[in-house]
């Protein structure tokens, strides 16, 4: 197929346009470089022997966005584009509101005017909101007391698909709710590369070790769990990102919705021990206090995905590490931009 990956120079799409190449797809991405660096391409290329094709353009742009599709002909899209760093939503919503919810609709119109109607959406955990369970299926009502704007982004954007597809009996949307992806491309070539503070925990961790940080900062350890530190779902981005290829196999009308993680709670301390273990680095952390809106515990119930996409994770917390290890050992300053 010929797919448009948008947001590919980010970090999942980086790692997921390698899986389709693997899987012999076309593959042309459109990125505004607002949070990634054009050198991925040339890295794609090294690992896979292709290079797609770049379009650098904000998505908001309408005009673009339209002449894009008019010259491509697209079998489906795959739409990662979007700002994620969920305190900056807090500071900076209507930045948030404007990119997240423009360039979809940018993008859902040239979708819709030129008959490509498959969608692979990234979506989050973050949709589920406050809940009082503790392993999240997709059945779960979403949207309530979601904590901040960039997580109601992705809410409205799973809406806005849903309706599109209500109105479009041919429009083919999966809508992937991802948990919290770590690690990195094995060959060391392509990982997370956080062009400012980082947001997620796996960044710190990892400039903790190369000493580019003095410690981290552990939010709360007296949380409700076994080491009294918060549980998540970490995800391979590998394992991840053959989830899309999956959900591009088995796309059929209607919207779908799928859990993305690996159905294992760990928590901080674990990782942050684990990493320690492999890389045979000292991190240094300090307990400091909760932060709000953080829930104790939250994985994925990834059954769903397992059933019907026929996708399951391979990879262990151990491999994230390592991976993540090597990546940053490759690449000390990251992407040369
Ligand atoms: N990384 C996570 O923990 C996580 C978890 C759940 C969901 N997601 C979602 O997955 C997607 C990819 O995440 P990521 O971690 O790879 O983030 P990323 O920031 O590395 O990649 C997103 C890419 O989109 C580009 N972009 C942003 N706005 C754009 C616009 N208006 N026009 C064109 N390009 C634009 C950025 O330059 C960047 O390259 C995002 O939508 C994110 O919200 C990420």
């Amino acid at each position: 197929m010929n797919i448009l990956v948008t947001g590919g120079t980010g970090y999942i799409g980086s790692h997921t346009i390698v899986e389709l190449i693997a899987n012999g797809h076309e593959v042309s991405v459109v990125d505004n470089l607002a949070n990634s660096s054009v050198g991925v391409i040339s890295r794609i290329k090294k690992i896979t022997g292709k290079e797609p094709k770049l379009y650098t353009f904000d998505l908001c742009d309408k005009e673009a966005t339209s002449n894009l599709f008019k010259k491509n002909s697209f079998d489906a899209v795959i739409h990662f584009a979007g700002l994620k760093a969920v305190g900056e939503s807090v500071q900076l919503p209507l930045t948030y509101y404007e990119n997240n919810l423009l360039s979809t609709i940018s993008l859902l119109n040239a979708m819709l005017d030129n008959d490509v109607d498959r969608l692979i959406f990234s979506s989050s955990a973050t949709v589920y909101g406050s809940t009082d369970t503790t392993r999240y299926r997709e059945t779960l009502p979403a949207g309530h007391d979601i904590s901040n704007p960039y997580g109601r982004t992705k809410y409205m954007i799973e809406e806005m698909i849903k309706d599109i597809g209500n109105a479009n009996d041919s429009f083919e949307a999966t809508i992937l709710r991802y948990f919290n992806p770590i690690g990195a491309h094995e060959s060391g070539e392509i990982g997370e590369n956080p062009l400012g503070l980082p947001n997620n925990l796996m960044p710190f961790i990892t400039q903790v070790a190369t000493g580019k940080r003095e410690e981290l900062l552990i939010f709360g350890n007296d949380y409700p769990t076994e080491d009294g530190t918060c549980k998540r779902d970490f995800i391979h981005v590998v394992d991840l990102a053959r989830g899309h290829v999956a959900a591009l196999k088995k796309s059929s009308p209607g919207t779908h919705i799928y859990n993305l993680g690996s159905g294992i709670p760990t928590s901080v301390l674990q990782l942050v021990n684990t990493f320690s273990s492999i890389s045979g680095k000292s991190i240094k952390y300090r307990f400091t206090s909760r932060r709000e809106g953080d829930l104790a515990e939250f994985y994925a119930d990834p059954s769903k995905a397992e059933l019907e996409l026929g996708w399951k994770v391979e990879k262990s917390i151990e491999d994230m590490c390592r991976d993540t290890w090597n990546w940053q050992l490759k690449n000390p300053n990251g992407y040369d931009r």
